[in-house]
């Protein structure tokens, strides 16, 4: 995706602009360049249309390290194709003003033909270079009222830092939906990122920039305006420890994060749950208000959605709420039906997806009540829901998601109980769902320790090129998400299909080179779960069981340990993510940035 950074000074630009790209770059980009002035105004500019690591060897031999002040930037391809034409800053036909850009702009096909019609000529095939050409159609020789002119034509969302060389001194950013922060440190320095995460251990506060924020900067002074007016907004310190991402000795961040649930779920629960008193803390649940919600949905992409997904089964079940789980492409296109006792829940690990943001939007443009639940604190959802719970599952960098995955599922379960206490419940049952929430930590641990195990499983696994995911109930969103990591990550081909499906249709599919991986804890769901086994077994088809109790003979066994249908979600989604990091691993995938992904999807 694309990130912007601006440093200012005093130390090597060049190395702290680097570390930064090189921060960031799980999220995946396709091309990166960096652009630095020293004392005397001397520039220089160094790009690569491929890897981080690349740009960082062409500068490595740089002798002069007395550039003090840039810009980094890496573009994620939407309008046209990764090459040196349209990778940024663009520059406006007269060459006077450039600019660099985050996200896109909708209406920028039309923009582009006035801008022709007008005799302005394009040399890339970007939206950006619509922008700069605008900027010069309305240039007044006053910047920032030129800036806030074109703010009022470009259609969102963006990020876009301008600099004109007629006022060497002056820099403009605007933004619109598009993350923006300004931080500074106590050593005099100043930065604008686009992402807070980038700038741990160099920032010591920083300003969250609101959207048709404009900021105007000359000579290190800089003024927010709102409005057409100057404004302040809020100086908040840095957490420096919840931001820094490092891998420690593990081979992969995938793999250190599946390791750090039994804590980050501690973490989820704590001020949360009181265990003594067996009680949930009502103010840290302040986002559901004291409505009596009669329906609920959530709203998220991709692996977010089975938290949701999985979420609305307890609202249901436990809560007796009606709830169902959308994934925002196909919610967008109906009618949202928003009554007053309705609640559209927002999941989202980054914080910023853009396609969830879009739905947040529209929810809220009529009248919805919204709550947002995400991992990166700051970030944009957290921003525009009318309440919000973070996860607190610390950075997470791996793109497939895995603590991201299972500290939120807890938390909506910590949700449905608490809803569910508030309509009366079932006092023996909520006391049991508790003291197995208390040692789920450790439960978690349990199938940890079978990673060796899994890796042999793994081993014979990898020569199979498709695999069923099968499973009921609660378990339907775990193997939706267990085949989600396994092909995002393993590039084999899996389905996830209902085990009562099974006979109705994808007995055709399945033969002795296709395996089936049965979640089969024993839940309320196992004795038809286990016909279905027989009628595999039966065939003599491979099959591979996660369970918590051997009672036939399969293929491969992975042990989980016993507990209660609330609770085995978590420990199938565990051993899940471990088949398939194993899996990749002895392909020998770049586990941590699959092909194609991003770890945060900040365009439409
Ligand atoms: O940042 P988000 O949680 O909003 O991202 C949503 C999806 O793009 C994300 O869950 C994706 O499906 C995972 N990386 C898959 O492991």
């Amino acid at each position: 995706m694309c990130w912007i950074f601006w440093y200012s000074w005093s130390k090597d630009a060049i190395s702290i602009l680097v570390h930064w790209l090189e921060r960031l770059e799980y999220r995946w980009y396709d091309s990166a360049w960096i652009y630095v002035n020293n004392w005397k105004d001397k520039t220089f500019r160094a790009r690569s249309v491929w890897k981080v690591s690349e740009l960082a060897t062409k500068l490595q031999s740089m002798k002069d390290r007395t550039y003090i002040k840039g810009i980094a930037h890496t573009r994620w391809a939407t309008h046209g194709w990764v090459t040196e034409e349209n990778t940024h800053p663009h520059q406006s036909n007269n060459g006077k003003r450039s600019i660099v850009h985050n996200w896109i702009i909708e209406n920028y096909s039309k923009l582009k033909k006035e801008l022709i019609w007008n005799w302005f000529t394009f040399s890339s095939e970007t939206d950006t270079e619509v922008i700069v050409n605008l900027l010069e159609k309305h240039f007044n020789w006053d910047m920032l009222e030129t800036a806030q002119s074109v703010q009022k034509i470009i259609r969102w969302a963006y990020a876009v830092l301008i600099v004109n060389s007629e006022f060497p001194d002056e820099m403009i950013w605007i933004r619109l939906w598009s993350p923006l922060i300004y931080a500074s440190s106590k050593q005099w320095e100043h930065f604008f990122s686009s992402d807070a995460q980038a700038l741990a251990w160099y920032a010591d506060n920083m300003v969250y920039l609101e959207d048709w924020d404009v900021i105007h900067i000359v000579n290190d002074e800089y003024n927010i305006y709102a409005n057409w007016e100057v404004t302040k907004r809020n100086i908040e310190d840095f957490d420096q420890e919840a931001l820094e991402a490092s891998k420690w000795d593990y081979k992969h961040f995938m793999l250190k994060e599946i390791y750090e649930q039994p804590n980050t779920i501690k973490r989820t629960m704590k001020w949360r749950v009181n265990f003594d008193a067996m009680s949930l803390h009502s103010e840290t649940f302040h986002g559901m208000g004291n409505e009596d919600y009669n329906k609920i949905v959530t709203v998220a992409c991709g692996t977010m959605n089975h938290v949701g997904w999985l979420g609305t089964y307890r609202l249901q079940n436990l809560a007796k709420i009606s709830a169902y789980s959308e994934i925002w492409s196909e919610y967008e296109n109906k009618p949202f039906f928003i009554n007053p006792q309705s609640l559209h829940i927002f999941l989202s690990q980054s914080g910023e997806t853009a396609d969830t943001l879009e739905t947040l939007k529209m929810v809220k443009e009529q009248w919805g009540k919204t709550l947002g639940i995400v991992n990166v604190v700051w970030s944009s959802i957290a921003r525009e829901t009318d309440d919000w719970m973070y996860v607190r599952a610390g950075t997470e960098i791996g793109v497939a998601s895995t603590k991201a995955f299972v500290t939120p599922s807890v938390l909506m379960l910590l949700l449905s109980l608490f809803l569910w206490k508030r309509r009366w419940m079932r006092l023996s049952k909520y006391q049991q769902i508790m003291r197995e929430l208390q040692h789920l930590p450790s439960y978690i641990e349990t199938v940890l320790d079978q990673s060796d195990h899994i890796r042999s499983i793994a081993m014979d696994l990898l020569w199979y090129k498709d695999f069923f995911f099968l499973w009921r109930w609660y378990q339907y969103p775990i193997a939706a998400e267990n085949s989600l990591k396994f092909k995002e990550i393993t590039y084999l081909h899996s389905e996830a299909y209902a085990a009562g499906e099974l006979k109705h249709w994808s007995l055709a599919l399945i033969d002795e080179n296709f395996p089936t991986i049965f979640n089969l804890p024993h839940d309320e769901m196992y004795e038809q779960n286990l016909s279905n086994l027989q009628e595999i077994k039966a065939r003599k088809w491979k099959i591979c069981v996660i369970w918590d109790r051997r009672v036939e003979d399969a293929d491969w066994q992975i042990t989980i340990p016993e507990t209660i249908d609330e609770i085995y979600p978590f420990l199938t989604a565990v051993a899940g993510q471990l088949l398939a990091y194993h899996v990749a691993d002895l392909l020998w995938n770049d586990i941590d940035k699959p092909r194609n992904l991003a770890k945060s999807v900040t365009v439409k």
